[in-house]
């Protein structure tokens, strides 16, 4: 019988994870379908209720209803609780499981395609959206000295050091107050792709050896750019949405798709 899954969200329709999961599937040898599903704004349960009373084998969780599917999950693994945030669900003998696989994702790239190595490092975070919640315990249990969160509002940094607290040393600053030393930089800023970079100090990138933005384009993002203009060259998260959706089909079906092979048919990078 074939396992349905599918990626719910509002809006969907541009989501890339049917086409990651139909590549993995035919290279896993995985007999599975994956669909994109709609659900309104105030609908997620609904949504999510019915495509498992139905038989579905599993979800990918994208924006706005991280929040929601780790409310509605009956468990959760730690690095969902961790994250408190859930981008992935399972029918789990009768219960629905929550997890979060976008820390995972991100030091997966990081790891596999940056010439940096993160033990000892020093990472400065732009932005504190929901996205980066999930992505700081990841990184210290990698081996990461310290985190700092930089934001425009500062109480969404500090609140999200607060939650991390626990996995590590976590800092909170504005974006004019970010410091000068890290070796690694992050954008989470999520302005990004529509606009111009925010007014950030370049020497944010005076020790940098190398960035990563979050967010991902067909072209250079604006921060991506922003960088190469200093002299400082990375890779956007195109990367880490391969890795996070190889980490949900591992959670599904036991196995672990090769995603360079899938990076390069994507993309060919
Ligand atoms: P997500 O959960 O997907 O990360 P989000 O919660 O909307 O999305 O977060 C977007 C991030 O981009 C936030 O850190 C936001 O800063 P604020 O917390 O101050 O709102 C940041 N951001 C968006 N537009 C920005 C801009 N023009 N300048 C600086 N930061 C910006």
């Amino acid at each position: 019988m074939t396992d349905a899954y599918a990626v719910i969200g509002h809006p969907v329709e541009h989501s890339r994870s049917p086409d990651i999961h139909a590549l993995f599937a035919r290279q896993t040898g995985q007999d599975i379908s994956y669909v994109r599903r709609a659900a309104p704004v105030d609908g997620f349960e609904a949504s999510a209720d019915a495509f498992f009373a139905a038989g579905g084998a599993g979800l990918n969780v994208t924006l706005p209803f991280k929040q929601a599917a780790f409310e509605w999950a009956d468990a959760l693994t730690p690095r969902a609780r961790a994250a408190g945030a859930v981008n992935t669900l399972m029918a789990d003998a009768g219960q629905i499981l929550g997890d979060n696989t976008d820390g995972a994702g991100l030091v997966a790239d990081l790891t596999q395609r940056l010439a940096l190595p993160l033990a000892g490092r020093q990472v400065l975070i732009l932005g504190a959206g929901g996205a980066v919640r999930g992505v700081v315990p990841n990184l210290l249990a990698a081996g990461v000295a310290r985190v700092t969160i930089a934001n425009r509002t500062l109480s969404k940094a500090d609140a999200i050091a607060a939650a991390c607290q626990d996995s590590g040393e976590v800092a909170a600053c504005s974006l004019d107050t970010a410091p000068f030393d890290a070796d690694l930089v992050i954008n989470a800023i999520s302005s990004g792709l529509a606009g111009d970079m925010p007014d950030v100090d370049a020497r944010i990138l005076a020790r940098a050896g190398a960035v990563y933005d979050m967010l991902y384009a067909d072209t250079a993002t604006p921060f991506l750019r922003w960088a190469a203009a200093q002299g400082v060259t990375g890779r956007d998260g195109f990367g880490m949405l391969v890795e996070q959706a190889a980490e949900s089909f591992a959670l599904w079906r036991g196995v672990r798709p090769d995603t360079a092979v899938v990076l390069s048919a994507l993309r060919g990078s």
